[in-house]
């Protein structure tokens, strides 16, 4: 049987920083606000100049050199983004011409928060069918450019910044399953209200920002993810203390710290890097990922929980052995 394994891991943050310090001057909030009610201490910010493919870019030449490929070995590139580049060609597309893999499949797949662990299972369905052998799977934003900075209850929260896996087809155990949910319906409680067919005003007056109820969609993430901490440990016929490491998406360090404790485990088994970029959407997971692979807290053989939730609502979960 053919699985889909993680080969090579990479990240990258753009390098201006944005502290808890410099938002007190921005906006009327607190350092000790955004740290109790979120975990954030500090978020980057691409430069002008940078956009998501560049972003992207660094973090695929980590993943890769990791995992000792190059472009032309890839036969299928997949970016999780809800900050694409353009509206064509996809940001994949651009990654691609940028890395040497010319002639491989290349799509963007756009499920905000959720994206990345998306991608993921779409790219391991591609591998399981036969064929791609190689698989790179990004998640990039700059949602630096769709936050409006005067908005205190939505600027403090995220970041921009970029994860990525290489994928390859293997004997070996990979990714054992994923789940991939959405729910139209939570529209309105988050959303970027305008785009290229809808509301186009906002985006060509720069007017496009997240709009969130928080709090809202907080009680709904918490009840979603641990619903499906229950739904993959069932599907894999798993307990709980089967998992070794959470690699949660990371919006809140509360909410990271319901899933675990959903899960039974200590927060030490818990991959937590928001305090250090904020939430970056689809790049969060393969960032907190990276992090934890090039530390060595997660090795070889470890059975890894990865989990997002996001506009849309999107929401998913992928087992991993890792
Ligand atoms: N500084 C100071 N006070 C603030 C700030 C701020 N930055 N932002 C809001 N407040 C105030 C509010 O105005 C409110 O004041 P009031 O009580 O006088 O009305 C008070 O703080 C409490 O506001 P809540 O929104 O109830 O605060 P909450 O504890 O829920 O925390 C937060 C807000 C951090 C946004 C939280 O609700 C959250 O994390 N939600 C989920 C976010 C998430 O996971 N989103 C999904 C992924 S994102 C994506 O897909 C793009």
């Amino acid at each position: 049987m053919i699985h889909a394994r993680i080969t090579g891991t990479g990240g990258y943050l753009p390098e201006k920083i944005l502290t808890n310090a410099d938002l007190e001057r921005m906006v009327e909030t607190t350092d000790e606000w955004i740290r109790e009610r979120t975990g954030i201490e500090k978020r980057h910010v691409a430069a002008d100049e940078q956009s998501t493919v560049d972003l992207a870019e660094q973090a695929a030449r980590r993943a890769m050199e990791a995992a000792g490929i190059e472009g032309k070995d890839l036969d299928l590139i997949i970016v999780a983004t809800t900050t694409p580049d353009l509206v064509f060609p996809s940001t994949a597309c651009l990654l691609q011409n940028r890395i040497g893999a010319n002639g491989c499949a290349a799509f963007d797949v756009q499920a905000v928060c959720t994206g990345f662990v998306y991608a993921l299972g779409v790219a391991d369905k591609f591998i399981r069918a036969g064929g791609t052998k190689r698989a790179l799977v990004i998640g990039a934003e700059t949602l630096s450019r769709i936050v409006d900075w005067t908005d205190r209850s939505t600027c403090v929260l995220f970041g921009d910044g970029a994860g990525a896996v290489v994928l390859e087809a293997s004997e070996e155990a990979g990714i054992l399953s994923t789940h991939l949910h959405a729910d139209g319906r939570y529209e309105s409680l988050l959303t970027v209200p305008g785009g290229v067919s809808q509301n186009s005003a906002l985006c060509r007056e720069g007017r496009a920002f997240i709009q969130m109820k928080g709090n809202e969609v907080f009680k709904v993430a918490v009840n979603t993810l641990g619903r499906i901490v229950d739904e993959t440990l069932e599907a894999a016929g798993l307990e709980k203390s089967d998992i070794d490491w959470l690699v949660p998406h990371q919006a809140n360090t509360r909410i990271i710290a319901a899933t675990a404790k959903k899960l039974n485990l200590p927060m030490e088994r818990v991959v937590v890097t928001v305090a250090h970029h904020g939430n970056t959407s689809a790049a969060s997971v393969p960032l907190a990922l990276d992090v934890a692979v090039r530390d060595g807290r997660i090795q070889r053989g470890d059975m890894l929980l990865l989990e997002a939730f996001g506009g849309g609502f999107t929401w998913g979960s992928a087992l991993v052995r890792f």
